[in-house]
């Protein structure tokens, strides 16, 4: 397992674009919108990992909420894992609360799923799987 990104929930996507930008010295690498969660997401590429922008484009997005709750900041941690059929029966079978009962399409071509902050320290966790 790697660290695949990091995910910042934002209030303002263009404006947190710019910072990043900024910060990193270099531009976005991927915009995309995930339909099913309500959220655009804009990548950058930091060695190998990544930092996952997610904005809310609906004010009943997961993300809205979030923010409207906790304020922007750190909103996941996610791994990338090989099989994540098999490390999520094996995390099950650990005693883990998968948010997911499958895994879902998620941004950036990968399979995913999330484990409950609650079981992780209070850091949600999510495990990805690159698509063929
Ligand atoms: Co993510």
């Amino acid at each position: 397992m790697h660290i695949d990104h990091i995910g910042i929930a934002v209030k303002d996507l263009e404006s947190a674009i710019k910072t990043y930008e900024t910060i990193l010295n270099s531009p976005c690498s991927k915009r995309e919108l995930v339909s099913s969660e309500k959220v655009e997401t804009a990548f950058f590429n930091t060695g190998e990992s990544k930092v996952e922008l997610l904005g809310a484009t609906e004010p009943d997005s997961v993300i809205a909420k979030y923010v409207e709750k906790k304020g922007e900041g750190l909103h996941h941690v996610a791994f990338e894992v090989k099989d994540i059929h098999a490390e999520l029966d094996r995390l099950r079978g650990e005693g883990f609360t998968i948010l997911n009962e499958q895994p879902k399409q998620g941004a950036d071509n990968k399979l995913v799923a999330f484990i409950h902050p609650k079981d992780n320290n209070g850091v949600l966790v999510e495990l990805c799987q690159t698509q063929p």
